[in-house]
């Protein structure tokens, strides 16, 4: 166990447990650095697989834990086993570490720990809170839409009703408009038995106090409202938490900035920026499909081709064939970028994403409208929700070929359908960043979870 850097103060200190996953690790430190900026001390407790990378957060300490984890590349198709083992592995070796800290705040009279925060996916946590004799608090990275239709899922399996057509029904989910049976987060990431197994160890209802979410009533309020008339215990939905928080960087890979110069050089609301988060990845006539779909639309573009997110280590050599001589200086590919500044950046008028919920938020917060490609799990409610509910992005459906490609394209970035989408994301743009200002709900619930902690 290796304490990376000492740290003392008067202010209660609060523990954080990530899931060790970019789209996890992010809001759980951005939550830390709002807390920080309130007064607490932090402590991020992590796995050694997917290690934060602590000089981005010099305020915090971070302390590792031997996970037994191998450091292989993990894809959406072996998340959920990878989840299960990290609850089988981390649960002992957390406990000894989270004993030796409260055993040590006793006798050196270090600031008391006021709770663990744990990412749902690391449920283990509940038991070692417990067993610590310590309040724990659970954040919810996905939207409140995905927990309702999580808990849909559990209801049809048990009318009968979940079959294998599920994945390609147009049926609405009752009581879930707009959603269908097909946008439940039910394939891809593992038969339904592996998922049924994983939504009941997230949604049991153990002994946490509270739970924090990354949304906000700006967004989906009425599910926040039914939510709340299901949970035991007080939801805190104090979201979009990047907004919250500091500007800083958790990125687990190298931001490539050059593509920020590139998109210096473009012209305002011109540039298409295309990126698949950290997980989900694309077969090589994808690949193709996509590419020659954005060299055909003409339309600026910023890729992000993240290091294995093709399912072909060849794949440079399938955009060599003319691609690179039809797009010329029109399109800029990088590995990994600084997606939150790219984003706000003037150039940058459309997001084809596959519709993460941080990707979602991180769109949504700046106005950017979206062509929606969800890959899967709760990517497909978000996906649904942005171009029904919210109505700032077009969803590509299936497959996609080159032609659906660029017509979707062209619809976002030119035609007049595009231009009210991103008139309504600007407009919901502004209503989080209200939101979030003193006497907005977002700020209120921050707010009110502070109170809580304090009366631990
Ligand atoms: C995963 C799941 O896939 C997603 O559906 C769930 O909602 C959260 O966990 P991920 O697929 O990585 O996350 O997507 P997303 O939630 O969008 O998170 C990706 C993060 O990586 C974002 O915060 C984004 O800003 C960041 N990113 C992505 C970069 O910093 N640079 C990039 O080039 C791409």
């Amino acid at each position: 166990m290796e304490m990376e850097k000492e740290h003392r103060s008067s202010h209660p200190r609060l523990v954080l447990v990530p899931l060790p996953f970019q789209g996890h690790i992010n809001p759980m430190v951005q939550l830390g650095s709002i807390l920080h900026s309130k007064g607490f001390s932090i402590t991020v407790l992590h796995t050694a697989f997917n290690s934060p990378i602590p000089s981005n957060y010099p305020e915090f300490v971070f302390v590792s834990i031997p996970d037994n984890l191998s450091e292989q590349l993990i894809s959406a198709d072996d998340l959920l086993p990878f989840i299960s083992l990290l609850n089988l592995n981390c649960g002992v070796l957390f406990q000894e570490c989270l004993a030796k800290m409260v055993q040590k705040q006793e006798v050196e009279n270090e600031p008391s720990i006021a709770c663990i925060i744990y990412d749902e996916c690391m449920y283990f946590c509940d038991a070692v809170a417990k067993y610590v004799k310590l309040p724990s608090i659970v954040l919810r990275t996905t939207s409140a839409s995905t927990y309702l239709s999580r808990n849909a899922i559990l209801q049809l399996k048990a009318e009968g009703v979940l079959t294998s057509q599920v994945s390609t029904s147009q049926d609405l989910v009752p009581g879930l408009h707009p959603l269908r049976l097909k946008d439940l987060p039910v394939s891809k990431i593992g038969t339904p038995e592996i998922f049924l197994q994983f939504i009941t160890n997230i949604y049991k209802t153990r002994t946490s106090s509270a739970i924090i979410w990354n949304t906000n009533d700006v967004l989906e309020q009425p599910s926040l409202r039914e939510i709340q008339k299901q949970c035991q215990v007080g939801i805190f939905p104090v979201g979009p938490l990047h907004e919250v928080a500091p500007a800083s960087s958790s990125s687990l890979i190298k931001e490539d900035n050059s593509c920020i110069t590139w998109l210096e050089k473009q012209k305002q609301n011109t540039v298409l920026y295309v990126s698949l988060g950290s997980l989900a990845s694309v077969d090589k006539k994808e690949l193709g499909e996509m590419a020659w779909g954005l060299a055909n639309s003409k339309q600026p573009f910023l890729w992000v081709i993240r290091p294995g997110s093709v399912d072909d280590q060849e794949w440079k050599k399938l955009l060599t064939e003319g691609f690179v001589e039809a797009v010329g200086e029109n399109g800029c590919i990088v590995k990994w970028a600084p997606q939150k500044e790219v984003l706000a950046h003037g150039a940058v008028g459309g997001f084809w994403t596959h519709c993460g919920w941080n990707s979602t938020l991180e769109s949504i917060s700046e106005g950017v409208p979206m062509i929606c490609k969800p890959c899967f799990g709760d990517q497909r409610v978000n996906a649904r929700h942005a171009s029904q509910v919210w109505r700032i992005g077009i969803q590509l459906e299936n497959m996609c070929e080159r032609g659906e490609v660029e017509r979707a394209i062209k619809r976002l970035m030119v035609d007049k359908e595009g231009k009210e989408m991103r008139q309504r994301a600007k407009n919901l743009k502004e209503r989080i960043q209200l939101d979030i200002r003193e006497g907005g709900s977002s700020y209120n619930s921050l707010n009110e979870l502070i109170e809580l902690i304090m009366s631990f």
